[in-house]
């Protein structure tokens, strides 16, 4: 029993349900699901955007910019664990202010290039508001890490009010989505001696820099093509 009961204290402990986390959606469920349910309804929206847009590449240059399309809502424990580093108050109007990655759309790209031309089509829409740019592209994370974050807001229409909701999109290629979900993976693993913690985020990063640099090849293999088919149609 000792055993079943460390194991359920540790779970509790993990899954971080604190008694003031539990206190305010106990008083705020209500609130707190509908809030929940608007980044839900934003995400479909952003989602439509870039539906809409890849329809329009396909039909009027023959091409598909937008290899897929992922989202998700942040789960209870992750949005805790951001309320706690950041050291925000426990009130909806305050995650709401601080907590800008609720909800959050990854648009994956074939080539490097189209990150930028769909990223622009995107924020030209006149109903989208960016609130921050990140160009981990440009400027890589340390860990190696790749993407175009935008943090943007849309608004949603509801029985009578317009309410803008903040969503983080974030781009990538194909490559750069490879690397950051087996990166991922890997980032929590615990119990590794320091030494070999080293070595294994070097290779990371030399494995970053790497599918950076198919990345460039494969776009200068696109750009070439397309360079021939213009002077066949001239
Ligand atoms: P957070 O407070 O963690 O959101 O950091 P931030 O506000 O500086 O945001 P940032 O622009 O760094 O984006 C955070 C998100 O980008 C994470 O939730 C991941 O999805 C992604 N990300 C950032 N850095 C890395 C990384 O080194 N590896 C991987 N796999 N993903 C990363
Ligand atoms: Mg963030």
């Amino acid at each position: 029993w000792t055993l079943i009961e460390e194991k359920r204290d540790k779970f509790v402990k993990q899954s971080l349900l604190s008694d003031e986390f539990i206190d305010m959606m106990q008083r705020n469920r209500k609130p707190f699901d509908l809030l929940m349910s608007y980044y839900q309804c934003a995400i479909m929206e952003i989602e439509t955007k870039f539906k809409v847009l890849n329809e329009e590449y396909s039909l009027e240059y023959d091409k598909n910019p937008i290899e897929g399309i992922k989202s998700r809502i942040k789960s209870y424990d992750s949005l805790l664990k951001k309320i706690r580093r950041k050291d925000i108050p426990m009130t909806l109007e305050s995650i709401e202010k601080n907590i800008t990655d609720i909800a959050g759309v990854r648009v994956i790209c074939s080539f490097p290039a189209d990150i930028y031309e769909v990223a622009d089509s995107f924020l030209r829409q006149d109903d989208i508001t960016l609130l921050e740019r990140k160009d981990y592209i440009q400027n890589p994370k340390p860990s190696g890490y790749r993407s175009l974050h935008l943090i943007v807001q849309v608004p949603i229409f509801l029985q009578d009010e317009k309410k803008p909701v903040t969503v983080e999109v974030q781009f990538r290629t194909i490559a750069m989505d490879f690397w950051a979900s087996l990166e991922h993976k890997m980032r929590y693993k615990k119990n590794i001696p320091a030494e070999q913690m080293k070595y294994l985020q070097d290779e990371l990063y030399d494995c970053a820099e790497q599918s950076a640099a198919l990345d460039k090849r494969m776009q200068s293999i696109r750009n070439l093509i397309a360079e021939n088919k213009e002077e066949e149609e001239t």
